[in-house]
């Protein structure tokens, strides 16, 4: 991953460097002092090739010292309240001091926690070859709750994670705890990471039995000296499931005992477990609603349960969606009208977009709606919706483009970003998930890139504001090389990623095409299901007479979802921005597109962009055979191969498909597919699913 440690290679910095920090100087036992100290032992001593003293006291010139002032003699000596009161209990400062009449870099902070953000920032800035003149850097979280999700089953099955099984070893837990856990840890709090669902949403029932807390304890205990919380996904049934009751209504007495019980048992194993994460009456899985309850009533008395330990919360998940409202778009539903009503430990967990992950989505109209609710992003690290662990496809822009909307909910600054600090609705917790893949790979996450992904997805929770670009750069710095003919190329290949992932799969706000169930390759056809909703006709509407789904006031007018300003610009077939005019619109296969194209040109276009966009990517890859190690060369050269095949097959599939429809030719210019429709189908309906495990079949559930 990141926190390789490889040593400088530009000799006059690594000279630097090595004059500039000269020992490392840590009061305080605490574990997590201790690992912020062994952190800066073990990268130090890599970057700059040789061994680093320590010491506890008396620095010499050139320290580098950390503490708290509770916890070290000479950060208190400093006298930095007034910086660090504006730092919070995870906030911290590195700076450059004098102590004892010699120059010393701090890195100071409130809590331990803090020590251990701050020292990861300052590997960083060596890893990065940032200079460490003047240092004054102050840098505090804006988010609270910035929590990593995995879909990890108990019989080590990661669904929707493609990089091995998952890294939780139950059959050896909690006797043998793998190095892997703690590695896993650091990964995490270097991005300040501080929470960790560790089992797949559709949960075991399982999961809270003695059995598995004990192991789930040992794993709770590598990971608290980095700060990281554990969180678990239950089963809303799980009273009934442990043979206990016959009902899991949650306005039921000896439920809510049941829940108090059961909670108060989780926590003698995990004494500062996080909390909960439900998916309820979703996609199958049980829910208050089975027991015509609503989800406030659901989610409340599970935040009741917690309540007597005054830690935790319930993240409540808003991914429910019925075949029968007609447009799936319209989940929101569901949760609008429970607005006020959750418990303050509740927090709605919402995707980022409306329907579920897709390559390009417009934001969920429940993050402007629901003004009295504690709510928290979800994304998707895992690529799920974007090739796998078999394609390269940076979901920075994503991340970006979403924190970064204009919503108007409360005039304009009204963004995404502000509305999950709470600085639009002054909502009390805030937070952002991600639903991470890595497994037991060695790369931990199946393709090397999707790691990136990882990376920003963390560093944007830190900092919602944090560009895309940025986080790239980072990560190609600390991870490859600081070559700046390297770094140029690969930040520009990484921003386009997302992008050609998109054109080439479903450009101007077209959405899942995908086949049932195994959301990797193409079949825009597919509409025969247990669910309209699990179809792909249900989503693109193509006609003889045009394309996309009118949402509008003539359609089914989820567009009222939004705040007035914006229902108005995608209201506006001519206003709407285009990549999202299909999500809104039914428009004709003439209509006429900005580039003078018609709508149906324009499309043709797009999906051949993308190809286009990934034979750059591999270019670009090729040129960079000098900068990276002949093993992850190979690797990612190989991967775009199978990308730019892919990519073929998509884009051949959905034009072949949708000409059906429009009835015109591909323009002159483009190659031409060398595959009729039928091939395309039967090839969907045979093809290698490179995903280990297919929900479909093992679980009666797919979307
Ligand atoms: C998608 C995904 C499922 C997952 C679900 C969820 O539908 O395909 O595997 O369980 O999202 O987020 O709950």
């Amino acid at each position: 991953m990141w926190l390789r440690y490889q040593p400088i290679s530009n000799e006059q910095q690594l000279k630097t460097y090595r004059k500039q920090i000269t020992q490392v100087v840590a009061q305080g036992d605490s574990a997590t002092m201790q690992k912020a100290a062994a952190e800066l032992q073990r990268c130090l001593s890599g970057l700059l090739a040789k061994p680093i003293a320590s010491a506890t006291k008396n620095p010499a010139k050139n320290a580098l010292v950390i503490g708290t002032p509770n916890n070290s003699t000479l950060i208190a000596a400093l006298g930095l309240n007034t910086e660090l009161a504006a730092l919070g209990d995870e906030g911290y400062l590195i700076a450059e001091q004098k102590i004892n009449k010699r120059t010393a870099l701090v890195i100071a902070a409130n809590t331990d926690v803090g020590v251990l953000y701050g020292s990861f920032h300052f590997l960083h800035l060596l890893q990065t070859q940032q200079s460490l003149d003047n240092l004054n850097i102050g840098s505090a979280p804006k988010l609270q709750h910035r929590v990593v999700n995995h879909w990890d089953n108990l019989n080590r099955v990661e669904e929707r994670g493609y990089a091995g099984l998952s890294l939780w070893d139950w059959g050896t837990l909690p006797d043998h705890k793998s190095e892997r856990y703690e590695d896993y840890a650091r990964i995490n709090a270097s991005l300040g990471i501080n929470g960790t669902v560790l089992n797949n949403v559709n949960a075991d029932p399982r999961i809270l039995s003695d059995q598995f807390l004990e192991k789930i304890a040992a794993l709770a205990y590598v990971f608290r000296p980095y700060r990281i919380k554990m969180y678990l996904s239950i089963n809303y049934n799980s009273p009934p499931a442990f043979g206990d009751l016959e009902t899991a209504d949650p306005l039921d007495p000896r439920v809510q005992q049941w829940w108090k019980e059961r909670t108060a048992r989780v926590y003698k194993y995990i004494p500062d477990l996080g909390g909960y994460l439900v998916k309820a009456n979703s996609e199958g899985q049980p829910g208050p609603q089975d027991y015509n309850r609503n989800h406030a009533d659901g989610a409340n008395m599970l935040a009741a349960g917690q309540k007597p330990f005054w830690l935790g919360v319930v993240f409540w998940r808003a991914f429910v969606y019925s075949p029968d409202i007609g447009d799936r778009f319209r989940s929101y539903d569901e949760f609008r009208p429970l607005d006020g009503k959750f418990a303050d430990n509740v927090i709605l967990q919402v995707k980022n977009g409306p329907i579920d992950f897709q390559p390009r989505e417009p934001y969920s109209a429940l993050f402007s709606a629901m003004e009295k609710t504690n709510m928290m992003m979800e994304f998707q690290v895992t690529q799920e919706y974007f090739g796998f662990a078999t394609h390269l496809a940076y979901q920075g822009p994503l991340f970006e483009e979403s924190l970064r909307t204009e919503t108007y909910a409360k005039g304009e600054g009204s963004t995404i970003g502000n509305i999950l600090e709470g600085k639009v609705f002054k909502t009390k917790r805030t937070g952002m998930a991600a639903v991470i893949n890595p497994g037991t790979d060695r790369n931990w996450t199946g393709h090397p890139f999707v790691q990136s992904s990882w990376y920003a997805f963390g560093r944007m929770a830190w900092d919602h504001e944090i560009s895309a670009e940025t986080a790239a750069e980072e990560w190609l710095r600390m991870t490859f090389s600081n070559e700046q003919k390297f770094i140029d190329p690969m930040k520009e290949l990484m921003m386009t990623s997302r992008e050609a992932g998109v054109n080439y799969r479903s450009p101007l706000g077209l959405t899942h095409l995908y086949s049932q169930g195994d959301h990797y390759g193409p079949a825009p056809w597919t509409e025969n299901s247990e669910r309209p909703d699990w179809t792909a006709i249900y989503y693109h509407r193509a006609a003889k007479d045009g394309l996309g789904f009118n949402r509008t006031n003539t359609g089914s007018n989820a567009i009222a979802q939004y705040p007035a300003p914006l229902a108005k610009i995608y209201g506006d077939v001519n206003a709407v921005p285009e990549e999202l005019l299909l999500w809104f619109h039914h428009v004709s296969w003439d209509h006429k597109m900005k580039s003078g194209r018609t709508l149906w040109e324009e499309l043709v276009h797009k999906y051949y962009e993308g190809v286009e966009q990934v034979r750059a990517m591999q270019t670009a890859w090729d040129a960079q055979e000098a900068w990276v190690d002949a093993a992850r060369f190979a690797q990612v050269k190989a991967l775009l191969k199978v990308q730019e095949r892919d990519a073929i097959i998509w884009r051949d599939s959905c034009v072949l498909y949708f000409q059906t429809y429009s009835g015109k030719l591909i323009p002159a210019g483009y190659e031409k597919p060398k595959h009729d429709l039928e091939y395309y189908k039967t090839l969907a309906r045979t093809r290698y699913v490179p995903e280990p495990w297919h929900p479909a079949e093992s679980s009666g559930f797919s979307s």
